[in-house]
């Protein structure tokens, strides 16, 4: 089977408890699934996550503490997507690497959440990419792929449909990264892409079916950081 590590943003996973897309989701991994790839599914934490990082806040906790409670919504997520995908999943989210690759010899889809503060899971993905030999990277988030500023604030940026890692880095390196932080991509994440060279490709997670179209069917209008320019169909 083809391997793929996908960052599923908790942003678009479960944006809230009320308006989750957890089985819409599990019926894209499903298909891939039948269609010969296995995904390491890794979630974020969503706008729950970012509640209790708020409550944190309140009690004036330090940002890794927060940071290690972050991890705890991203795994409870993961938990729910575990639940949504029934038994095509391993029934339990891997908390590190080398879980998720014993989790990985029973050829079930793989789901994980967060491992270490001061990241995101976005660097997870990176780093489980690697450790899985995984063909790509792929991080579905709530925006179409990477903008030369933030999109939603200015109007004047444009879109990337190939750049390279050390671009990448150039761009999100003077970016904060405070426990919930919403930027594009994590540093730790840009930089593993940049040693590994496994193909990091952002694109809109909003729609899932989206990701079967670039996979299955090569149709694909999302940015990709790395040389390749034949990726798609996988
Ligand atoms: P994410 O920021 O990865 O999830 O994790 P998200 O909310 O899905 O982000 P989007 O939707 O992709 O933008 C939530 C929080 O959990 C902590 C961080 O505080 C992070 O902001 N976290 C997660 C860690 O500290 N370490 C991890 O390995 C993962």
């Amino acid at each position: 089977m083809k391997r793929v590590a996908a960052a599923v943003g908790g942003s678009v996973l479960v944006p809230s408890l009320e308006e989750n897309r957890l089985k819409a989701w599990a019926e894209t991994l499903i298909r891939l699934h039948e269609n010969g790839i296995q995904v390491f599914a890794v979630v974020g934490g969503g706008g729950e996550a970012r509640r209790y990082i708020e409550a944190c806040r309140g009690l004036s906790l330090d940002e890794a503490s927060s940071d290690e409670i972050g991890i705890m919504v991203t795994r409870i997520n993961a938990a729910l997507l575990i639940g949504a995908l029934k038994d095509y999943a391993y029934p339990r989210a891997a908390e590190s690497y080398l879980q998720a690759k014993e989790f990985a010899v029973s050829g079930k889809i793989v789901v994980m959440g967060g491992v270490t503060p001061g990241q995101t899971t976005d660097a997870v993905s990176a780093v489980l990419a690697e450790e899985v030999g995984a063909s790509m990277m792929l991080d579905l988030t709530a925006v179409d792929g990477i903008y030369s500023a933030d999109p939603k604030k200015d109007p004047s940026a444009v879109k990337y449909a190939t750049m390279t890692p050390a671009e990448l880095i150039n761009l999100i390196m003077k970016e904060k990264m405070n426990a919930g932080s919403n930027m594009i991509i994590d540093l730790v994440a840009a930089k593993v892409t940049e040693r590994s060279g496994i193909p990091l490709i952002v694109m809109d997670g909003r729609d899932p079916k989206l990701l079967e179209e670039a996979l299955l069917d090569g149709k694909f209008n999302g940015t990709v950081v790395g040389e390749r320019k034949d990726l798609f169909p996988l």
